[in-house]
């Protein structure tokens, strides 16, 4: 399963890039206000940062305005996916972009029937957002459950790419179920690192290292 991390702050993708652990970018129009800093510019910071997708949303709502947007987002480097929200004309814009060869990847599904309309009007990544759906007492996993088995029912190459993590037993599942990629906050990329146990047993072997009064170095 391929990493994203969904943040617009450079800091903290550059210290995640640095450990091999960005496979991708993800931003939105929240993030981008959360960074303080120009759309335009923090984006192509990430794009000369990262090697693969970096997702930077429109937010025009009409599909010639959405379109003439993603244009320009695409222009600031080869690597940007262009982030359209799951509506009719988001779809529109989809098909239009992704037939330009541009990287789409549609934003804001909810359920199984709009990954399998976004998977027809071609986009490259479909995002399911598990924690918002967790929110309203519906499991985000079941989502991306049925998703895989569509997807893979009719060959559809469009990526899974699971949004809206919030904790390690996301990730876990996310992996179990097959998405393709998931993106999520750096604190809990950071957090897939720790175990309770691994504390307690690491304590525990400094201590008897202290009682032996050896170095190493
Ligand atoms: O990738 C989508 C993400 O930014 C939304 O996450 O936690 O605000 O639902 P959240």
């Amino acid at each position: 399963m391929k990493f994203f991390v969904d943040t617009a702050e450079i800091d903290a993708i550059a210290e995640l890039n640095d450990l091999g652990m960005v496979d991708g970018v993800t931003t939105n129009p929240s993030l981008i206000m959360k960074s303080g800093r120009d759309i335009l510019e923090v984006t192509k910071e990430i794009c000369d940062l990262v090697d693969g997708p970096v997702s930077a949303e429109v937010v025009a709502t009409e599909a010639d305005a959405m379109i003439a947007e993603g244009r320009k987002l695409a222009e600031i480097a080869e690597n940007i996916a262009v982030k359209v929200p799951l509506t009719w004309d988001g779809l529109k814009t989809c098909k239009v972009l992704s037939g330009e060869g541009r990287m789409v990847n549609v934003t804001l599904c909810f359920s199984a029937n709009q990954a399998l309309i976004a998977a027809k009007a071609g986009a490259t990544f479909i995002s399911p957002f598990i924690g918002r759906l967790d929110d309203i007492n519906i499991d985000g996993m079941d989502l991306i459950e049925d998703i895989r088995v569509i997807y893979d029912n009719y060959g559809f190459d469009t990526q899974i790419l699971a949004a809206s993590i919030r904790t390690v037993n996301h990730v876990t599942e996310c992996a179990r179920l097959g998405a393709d990629v998931m993106t999520a906050p750096p604190g809990v990329i950071k957090s897939l690192a720790s175990h309770p146990l691994t504390d307690k047993g690491l304590a525990a072997f400094l201590s008897d290292w202290a009682k032996t009064g050896q170095k190493i170095l």
